[in-house]
Parts: C-alpha cells; structure tokens; sequence
C-alpha cells in the first residue's frame, strides 16, 4: 500500500471533482440522513469522542463550539463559514470548494442542525472567483434537491446560506474582524470575551468554523469516532490537509494522517528537494508560522509535541526553502506583508512591524550592527505579547525562530557580525 492509498477524509490524489450525483452514489448524505433521525446531542457527543479540532487555526474542539452555541438561551443564531483563506500558502479550503463542494454543504447542514441555527453565511475570501461560482451553484443544486432550504429531507429543518464576499483583507480571517466586516463595520478585531458562540453575528450566538474542519463532519457521522481517532493519534485524531509549495520536487495539496512527520511531508509527499540541493528550512504555519532546520523534521504533525517543538501547525502550509535561498529576505518579506496587512488599532503591531521592517532593509543592504539585531528581538518580542490580535501576536514567529536557528546568517550581515549574537548588549 503506498503512502497515499489509505481511505482517509478527503482522498485528495485524484484531483477529482466530486458533484452532487457522484457525491451521493459515494454515501454522500447519508451522514446528514442518519443525523437527522438521531437527538443532536448524540452527534455533538460523537463530535467530542472523536477529538476534531479546529482547523482554522486555533485547534479549538469543534464538538464542543456546537454545543456552547446550543445551549444558549437565544433562539435567533447563524452559522459562519470561514472560506476567507488568507494565509499565504495555503489553497486547502480552495480546493474543498472546487472540488469537494458537497462534503463541505453536508458539514455544515449537519453541524447547524446540531446548533440548532437555520441561517448560514458562506465568507469566501475576495480574490476566490472560482470557489465561489462553485459554491454558488452548488448551494443552488442542493436546494433543488431538498438538502438545503425549506425541510430539508423532509425533516422539518431549514437552513438558508448566503455568500458573502469578503473583504480583501488578511485580518478579515480573523473571527471577530470577519463579523465586523459582514456588519458594515471596518474589518477591525474586537475585545474577546464576548466569543461569537455568545454574540456573534448582530450579537446573537455564532458558530464559526473553517471550511475544512466543518467538511470532516460527514465522514465522522458515517464512519464513527473511533476510526477517526485511528486515522492520527491520542493527541491529535483524523487527517490533516497540508499546502505543500516551495522547493521541493511535487507542490500541491496532499492529505496526512495527523502522527506524520514533516520529514515525510517533505521527502515522500513532497519529493525533496530538486535534484542537487539540500533544504535549508521549512516553513510550517504560512506566513504567521514559524523557520525551523532540516534536523526539526522528525518531529511529528501533532498539536502537542509541535507546541513542545514551538511549531505552530496553523492553516497547515509547508513552504521548503532550499540551500539557495536567503532566511533573511524570507523573513523581511513576511515583515512586510505583515505590516501591509496590520490595521493599525495598537502600537505593539503598527510600531513594532514598522521597526522591525526599517531592521531587516538595513540588514539586507548590509548596512545593520548587532545591536540592530538585538533591538529586532526585542520590538519582536513585546509585538508577541502585547499585540491585541492574533495577526500581531503571530507576526514575529518567523523572526524569533530564524533568530534561533539562523543567526549566523543575522551575524553575517552585520558590518560587526563577527562577535557572538547576544553578545554586545549595552
Ligand atoms: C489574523 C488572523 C487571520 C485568520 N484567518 C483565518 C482564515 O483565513 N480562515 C480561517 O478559517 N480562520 C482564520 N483565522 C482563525 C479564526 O479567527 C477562527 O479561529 C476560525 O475561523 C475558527 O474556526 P475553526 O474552529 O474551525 O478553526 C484567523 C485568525 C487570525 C488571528
Ligand atoms: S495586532 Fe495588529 S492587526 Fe491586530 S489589532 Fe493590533 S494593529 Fe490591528
């Protein structure tokens, strides 16, 4: 059996696409069919058995967002689908709408049923033309076939899902800048508590998920918790999908099972490097992840012992730099992009990118002293912990983590590079 030939959640290797007939001859809707006969506790406590987590980011447990939005008091709730993708490198929930569209609509038909919401909105991220003609037709087609709409398989049950474009801008991603946006308001993040599972949406409870974790419900419902759980490991069950690009052999979406190591993300999945070259680093996370060194990759695709390693898993890209590249104009584009993308709201974010973005051009044109690179860590450092969002919070990892495992490359192109990083503080 190769690598790749196990049945896991999307089967992506054939690149096919999977309509509405097609769907249905392969099971499709029977999860929906089976859920709908069933008390929506049983499923929610199925949705906790088998351990799915957010894959939007913050790997919070999908079982138990469904039902904080349930038990609440207020009636009028929605359900929100985070298609906005906007972390570089990442082209998985692109193809779940391109390709997989009815898994997606399932998923989120069953996970609204279970929070009891009947109105949906669809966020697809602006430049996403494809995705959302795909999805529009495709929302179109279920209606006509009685899986969405009006009593839906004849149970009773509506659910209504609108599109929404959303708003050309990374930080829209983010869940509350995403409400703020759909409301009219700037796409700016607001204060945490209240959660959206509280007030959400015009301030009624709100379910957000991400494209991909709410497509692994179908197969959940139809397989069970238990051969979840065994497709990855205790700590983290089911399959992960990866955006593999850079300098490696075979670019493309692949599915893991979680347990993987990014070795063989990168050498089987990815081919390795082109022929000649060594890699140099890997980006895990896209542009808010981190740099780590070829000697990191055994560790394994796992949401605990990558937090142990300070790998953060993020949207799932892998970006393979390969021994002709330069660490440092990857992290000052990131700098860049980060400060491009800032909205502006606390100093720790808007001051320190800008800073750490007059550092980097220094460092590259080689005009920068050790000290400099010392004064990035530290406007890196307090950017982490006193930013206000997670696009601040996360935007420095690619420096702190290149500082660890590159700083000979830091050295180098400082005109007094020659002493030990570290070691010329005032
Ligand atoms: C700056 C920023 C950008 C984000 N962008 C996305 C995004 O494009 N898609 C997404 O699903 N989640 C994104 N998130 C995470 C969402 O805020 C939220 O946690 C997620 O949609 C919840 O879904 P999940 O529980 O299924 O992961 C972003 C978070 C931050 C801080
Ligand atoms: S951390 Fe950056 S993006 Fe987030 S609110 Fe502050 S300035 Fe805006």
């Amino acid at each position: 059996m190769s690598i790749t030939d196990r049945q896991l959640v999307f089967n992506v290797e054939g690149r096919e696409y999977v309509d509405l007939d097609l769907y249905r001859s392969r099971g499709g809707y029977e999860a929906l069919e089976k859920v709908l006969a069933w008390d929506p506790r049983q499923a929610v406590h199925m949705l906790k058995e088998a351990g799915l987590k957010g894959r939007g980011g913050a790997s919070f447990p999908t079982g138990l967002k469904i039902e904080m939005v349930r038990n609440n008091r207020e009636k009028e709730r929605y359900i929100i689908i985070n298609a906005d993708e906007g972390e570089p490198g990442t082209f998985k929930d692109r193809y779940i709408m391109t390709h997989l569209p009815f898994q997606l609509l399932e998923g989120v038909t069953i996970a609204a049923y279970l929070a009891g919401i009947s109105q949906g909105i669809l966020y697809v991220r602006h430049e996403y033309d494809e995705p959302r003609s795909v999805m529009r037709d495709s929302i179109a087609q279920a209606q006509a076939a009685g899986l969405l709409g009006d009593d839906i398989l004849g149970s009773g049950f509506n659910l209504h899902i609108e599109l929404f474009s959303g708003a050309g801008s990374y930080l829209c991603g983010e869940e509350t800048a995403l409400l703020s946006s759909i409301e009219g308001r700037k796409g700016r993040p607001q204060v945490k508590p209240p959660y959206p599972t509280q007030q959400g949406l015009w301030g009624k409870p709100t379910l957000i998920n991400n494209v991909e974790t709410l497509s692994n419900i179908p197969k959940i419902i139809e397989k069970g918790a238990l051969w979840y759980r065994n497709l990855g490991t205790n700590d983290s069950p089911g399959t992960k999908l990866i955006s593999l690009s850079g300098d490696i052999q075979f670019r493309g979406l692949v599915e893991v099972p979680f347990g993987t190591s990014f070795r063989d993300i990168v050498y089987k999945y990815g081919g390795g490097p082109k022929p000649g070259r060594k890699v140099k680093a890997v980006n895990i996370g896209g542009a808010s992840g981190v740099l780590v060194p070829e000697e990191m990759l055994d560790v394994p695709l796992e949401y605990g012992a990558c937090s142990r390693a300070g790998i953060t898993i993020g949207s799932g890209a892998v970006f393979v730099l390969d021994d002709t590249r330069s660490i440092l104009d990857n992290v000052s584009n990131r700098i860049n992009f980060f400060l491009h993308e800032s909205c502006g709201k606390c100093t720790p974010c808007r001051e320190g990118l800008r800073q750490a973005q007059i550092i980097m051009e220094k460092l590259l044109e080689g005009r920068a002293v050790m000290k400099d690179v010392e004064n990035l860590e530290r406007y890196t450092r307090v950017m982490q912990n006193a930013s206000f969002c997670g696009l601040g919070q996360a935007a420095g990892n690619s420096v702190i983590s290149s500082l660890h495992y590159y700083d000979q490359e830091y050295r180098g192109q400082c005109v007094d590079g020659d002493c030990l990083y570290g070691e010329e503080s005032a």
